[in-house]
């Protein structure tokens, strides 16, 4: 018999780079989703800060609003506009939203607003998906058992690099392996700008092209001081490592603190200057720092180039492990958030998920 396919309504908080990939994809992937999880994804209400919030109770499908130049003159044309984020969250739930995606901007001091966006979508019944780093790293626990206690999932893959599984291969494969230490590149950003810096450009002209890419933080102190690798760094210790830190306890150090010229040596000599993040176990305690470092010509984190992104783990039972994903783009990200939603997905109607 043929299964019915219906709409999975999904509510979505900032639509900034990530937002502006993810419904593309989304629209793209319709007919993988009706046929492997008899699902058409609909959009059920779109808002941020400056355009507003808005609801739409039956939804609209991905593909459809992907096709508008711009989805909020849909939403403000057939939507109801709700008077604030609370509203919004709370009445996207209760018109049968099961799946809010948080992508706001991150706010490394502690992680706020985007973690009261969580809090109320999982205690409004809604699963919650996000990209942003800050809650996460804050309150990774709290969230978690949160989730757990309304019986909802809360996932968040592409906090740390983009779209490739490590968090899931954590969760689903690398369960009892151990791992005691990671050793990696996960800023993007500040990778760019330093080759950037290597082949003769400026700071500030490196940092203009990340912007153009769509990869640097809304706030870019945030990447070359090394604000979003120490959240990164967080959210892996507390997940890979299994520990219970907060951004605070990662020693962090910014990559302004070298001088052009100690930067084009570095390189000039092959050894380069990148952005190291780290995280061991030291006595039952994990010791986890952020630092610019030269590259010694030996070490597996020199094979990243340019954006590319590197992860070195250390575990009790299988030996050293490094991952590599090639020069992340925007649409990596996007895909980590839709691999956070078919993992939900599959996961409520397990038996209709093996293809
Ligand atoms: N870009 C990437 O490749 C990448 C990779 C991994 C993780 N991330 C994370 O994913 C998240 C989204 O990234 P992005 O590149 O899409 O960011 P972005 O382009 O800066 O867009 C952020 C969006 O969030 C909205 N926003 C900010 N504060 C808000 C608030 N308090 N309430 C409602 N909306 C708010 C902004 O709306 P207004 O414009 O109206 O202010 C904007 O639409 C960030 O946390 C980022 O760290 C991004």
């Amino acid at each position: 018999m043929q299964e019915s396919i219906v709409p999975l309504r999904l509510l979505i908080v900032g639509y900034g780079n990530v937002a502006r990939s993810l419904l593309p994809l989304l629209a793209s992937r319709r007919t993988w989703f009706e046929q492997t999880l008899h699902v058409t994804p609909y959009i059920s209400g779109i808002g941020t800060r400056h355009q507003g919030f808005y609801v739409y109770s039956d939804g609209v499908p991905a593909d459809i609003l992907a096709q508008q130049s711009d989805p909020f003159v849909w939403f403000r044309t057939h939507g109801q506009r709700m008077e604030n984020i609370e509203q919004f969250i709370t009445i996207g739930a209760s018109v049968s939203a099961s799946v809010c995606i948080e992508l706001t901007t991150l706010q490394p001091q502690n992680g706020e607003p985007a973690r009261t966006h969580i809090r109320t979508a999982l205690q409004s019944g809604m699963h919650v998906i996000t990209a942003n780093k800050g809650p996460v790293a804050y309150a990774q626990h709290e969230l978690l058992a949160l989730a757990r206690q309304h019986h909802r999932q809360f996932r968040f893959e592409s906090t740390v690099m983009d779209g490739f599984p490590l968090l899931n291969l954590k969760q689903f494969t690398l369960q009892a392996v151990g791992i005691r230490a990671f050793r990696a590149l996960l800023n993007t950003t500040s990778s760019l700008v330093l080759s950037l810096i290597e082949q003769g450009r400026t700071m500030q002209e490196a940092i203009h092209d990340a912007q153009e890419r769509g990869i640097a933080e809304a706030d870019p102190s945030y990447d070359l001081d090394g604000w979003d690798a120490a959240m990164k760094t967080t959210i892996l210790a507390n997940t890979l490592l299994e520990g219970n830190i907060q951004p605070s306890m990662v020693t962090r150090e910014s990559i302004r603190t070298l001088s052009l010229e100690d930067i084009r040596e570095a390189a000039r000599m092959g050894t380069p200057v990148r952005l190291i993040s780290e995280a061991k176990y030291v006595q039952n305690s994990i010791v986890a720092s952020v630092h610019p470092q030269k590259i010694q010509a030996n070490d597996i984190l020199l094979t990243a180039r340019g954006t590319t992104s590197i992860i070195t783990l250390e575990t009790e039972t299988m030996g050293t492990m490094s991952f590599v994903e090639h020069e992340p783009e925007v649409i990596q990200t996007a895909y980590g958030v839709m691999s956070d939603l078919i993992i939900i997905q599959q996961s409520q109607y397990p038996e209709d998920s093996t293809g």
